[in-house]
C-alpha cells in the first residue's frame, strides 16, 4: 500500500465521527482532501463546515458542502485534519501546507479534533519536521535572529504567502522536548502569529493507517 492510499483509509475511517447535523472542520492538505471527497461521497446533511484554508473552502464548496465563516458559528463538533508528525500524546507539528494558525484556530473552536495519518507520521520526539511559524512579513528578520536563539536554523518558505497575508519560517534543529512550553515560547515572539506546535490544543483521537489497518489512539 502506497502513502497516499494510507491517507486515503486514514481520511475515510474519520468519517465515523461525523454525523448528520453537526458542524464539520475542515483542516488543509492531502490526507484531507481524501476526506472531503469522501464527505461529499457520504451525502451527510451537515449544519455546515467551516475550513482552515482557502483552498480546502474551494474544494468543499464545488464538492456542493456549505462552508461558514468560523464567526457564524458557534464552534465545531468535530475537526478532522492531518499533521506533519505527531506523537503517541498526540502533540502535532502541523503547517506543512501552511495553514497553521487557521487551522489552530478553527482547533481550539471544535470539541473535538481526530487526527488522520499514515503511519509515517508517528514520532517519539517531535522536531525533524522543520517547525512551521507564521511570522508578519515586517517582523522576518527579528523573529528569525530570536529563532536562532532558541537553537533553530530558520528557513524562509520561498514564493508563499499565507491565507493571512504572512510569511512562513520552517525552523530546523529545534530540540523539542517540551512542546507546550516551545510553543508558548514562540508564540510569545513579537511578529509571531502562530507556531505549528499543537500541543496546548493537541489532538483528542489519532486515526493512524498502516498496512494492516487504521489504528485508533485516543489522547492518554
Ligand atoms: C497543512 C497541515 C497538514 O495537515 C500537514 O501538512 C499534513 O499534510 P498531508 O496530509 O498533505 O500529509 O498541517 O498546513
Amino acid at each position: 500500500m502506497d502513502q497516499d492510499a494510507l491517507k486515503k483509509a486514514a481520511a475515510e475511517a474519520a468519517l465515523a465521527f461525523v454525523e448528520d447535523g453537526m458542524m464539520v472542520g475542515v483542516g488543509t492538505g492531502s490526507t484531507v482532501n481524501h476526506f472531503i471527497a469522501a464527505l461529499a461521497a457520504r451525502r451527510f446533511d451537515l449544519a455546515g463546515t467551516v475550513s482552515s484554508s482557502e483552498a480546502s473552502a474551494a474544494r468543499l464548496r464545488a464538492a456542493g458542502i456549505p462552508v461558514l465563516e468560523l464567526n457564524a458559528t458557534d464552534g465545531c463538533d468535530v475537526y478532522v485534519d492531518g499533521a506533519d508528525e505527531v506523537t503517541g500524546a498526540l502533540a502535532m507539528i502541523k503547517g506543512g501546507g501552511g495553514a497553521l494558525t487557521r487551522e489552530k484556530i478553527v482547533a481550539q473552536a471544535s470539541r473535538r479534533f481526530v487526527c488522520i495519518a499514515d503511519a509515517s507520521k508517528l514520532v517519539e520526539r517531535l522536531g525533524k519536521f522543520p517547525l512551521p511559524v507564521e511570522v508578519i512579513p515586517m517582523a522576518r528578520s527579528l523573529v528569525g535572529r530570536a529563532l536562532v536563539g532558541l537553537g533553530g536554523r530558520p528557513v524562509l518558505r520561498e514564493g508563499v504567502v499565507t491565507d493571512n497575508g504572512n510569511l512562513i519560517l520552517d525552523v530546523h534543529g529545534l530540540d523539542i522536548a517540551d512542546p507546550a512550553g516551545l510553543e508558548s515560547e514562540i508564540n510569545q515572539l513579537p511578529g509571531v502569529v502562530t507556531n505549528g506546535i499543537f500541543a496546548r490544543r493537541p489532538a483528542d483521537v489519532l486515526l493512524l493507517a498502516a498496512p494492516g489497518g487504521v489504528r485508533r489512539l485516543d489522547r492518554p
